[in-house]
């Protein structure tokens, strides 16, 4: 039998929902050291809570996490709620000697941040941020290849992450939008997915350029339409960037390219090849490699569901694609691994900070109009 470990999960909407489907199938279909127990969820309104718990699966519902923090039988808190409360429910579950595992990003500014790690490192906790993205099979087949140097020296990273969800003047002006709770716009909330994935497949950035733009400065209140709100975040960013061994690269993001839905791609360009990945393609990668033969040279789709691909095996057969929620599975998976041998998975808190770091530099780039050093 083994080990039962219980989880505490606050927020239960769009991520609550993800991390739920997780935590449920991770014992499902992998083999983790533990066995996660869904055990309590955390929200705001009994109601709602209470409802969730139900249709989600957990085991029990309450409105305090400051009271489910401090339970002697929860083992890990997963934070699942606006970058505002990040800080305040992960510090204080360090301090009650629990894992943490944290939704991205971090926190809304570096010093929240880094007050996070400071916690779990003094609490000496397991610690994770979820860019589940990594875990795509596709993009941790990427990562093997460069890391065997396929690609060569890494010239340029290209980074896109756009969406189309508020490009309507109508769409209300919801907490993303409201810089006291998410910290930023387009930038924090999906360029900060490109800058790990740079980050995790190219190496630190060293330097960046920025550009911010609001292009609907005023939007009607949620319940209240005929009222409207300023809104005070981006609502796209573009941004240049210098790479420590020398490469560049741009990322883009933006909730505003209709047509686009989640359209979290990259192309990365090395002295021998170059590889692309698009989320919304997720089981295939596109390689070029400069040693085959000339006349068959080209972008190859390579489909990534072979059993010797990252995590498949444990999923379907050959061709039998999965999805969307499978990253956030393969991501508690390596949390429940991390916790067992006692060492924080990558992403870490440290990660976190890293990130944090890269878009507070990147609004500072903007604002000033300058480049800015890491
Ligand atoms: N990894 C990813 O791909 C990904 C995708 C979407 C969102 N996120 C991140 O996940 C986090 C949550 O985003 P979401 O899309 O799930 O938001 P959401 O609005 O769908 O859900 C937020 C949940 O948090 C609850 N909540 C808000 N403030 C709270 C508080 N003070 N105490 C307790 N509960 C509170 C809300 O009631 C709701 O249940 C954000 O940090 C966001 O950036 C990550």
């Amino acid at each position: 039998m083994k080990k039962k470990i219980n989880v505490a999960m606050i927020g239960y909407q769009f991520m609550g929902r993800a991390h739920s489907n997780a935590w449920r199938q991770v014992n499902r279909f992998f083999d983790p050291p533990f066995e996660p127990v869904m055990k309590v969820v955390v929200g705001r309104s009994e109601e709602g809570v209470r409802q969730a718990a139900e249709k989600l699966g957990w085991q029990e519902h309450a409105t305090s996490w400051e009271q489910v923090v401090a339970r002697k039988d929860i083992d890990i808190v997963d934070v699942c709620t606006p970058g505002d409360s990040h800080m305040a429910i992960s510090v204080a579950a360090a301090e009650n000697k629990k894992t943490v595992f944290c939704e991205k990003p971090l926190a809304n500014t570096l010093p929240e941040a880094q007050k996070m790690l400071d916690a779990v490192k003094k609490a000496g906790v397991v610690h994770m941020i979820c860019h589940n993205y990594r875990r795509a099979p596709a993009v941790m087949l990427a990562k093997e290849l460069i890391s065997r140097g396929e690609l060569g020296d890494i010239r340029h990273y290209r980074g896109t992450y756009l969406q189309d969800w508020i490009a309507d003047p109508k769409f209300p002006l919801v907490w993303r939008l409201d810089r006291n709770k998410a910290g930023s716009g387009a930038l924090g909330d999906i360029a900060a997915h490109s800058i790990d994935l740079a980050r995790f497949l190219v190496g630190e950035i060293s330097e960046v350029a920025g550009d911010l733009k609001t292009f609907i400065r005023q939007r009607p209140l949620p319940g209240n339409p005929r009222r409207k709100g300023r809104v005070t975040v981006d609502d796209a960013s573009t941004t240049l960037v210098r790479f420590a061994s020398g490469a560049i690269g741009t990322i883009e993001a933006t909730r505003m390219a209709l047509g686009r839905k989640n359209y979290n791609r990259f192309e990365i360009n090395g002295s021998r090849g170059s590889l692309a990945f698009d989320l919304e393609r997720m089981n295939e990668l596109e390689l070029y490699l400069e040693s085959d033969p000339q006349n068959v040279r080209g972008f190859r789709r390579i489909l990534v569901t072979e059993g010797t691909h990252p995590y498949v095996k444990a999923w379907w057969p050959p061709g039998h694609i999965i999805g969307y929620e499978h990253t956030f599975t393969h991501t508690v998976f390596d949390l429940l691994e991390g916790m067992a041998r006692g060492r924080s998975p990558k992403p870490d808190f440290e990660d976190g900070v890293r990130n944090q770091r890269v878009l507070g530099a990147i609004e500072k780039a903007a604002r000033t109009r300058r480049w800015v050093s890491l």
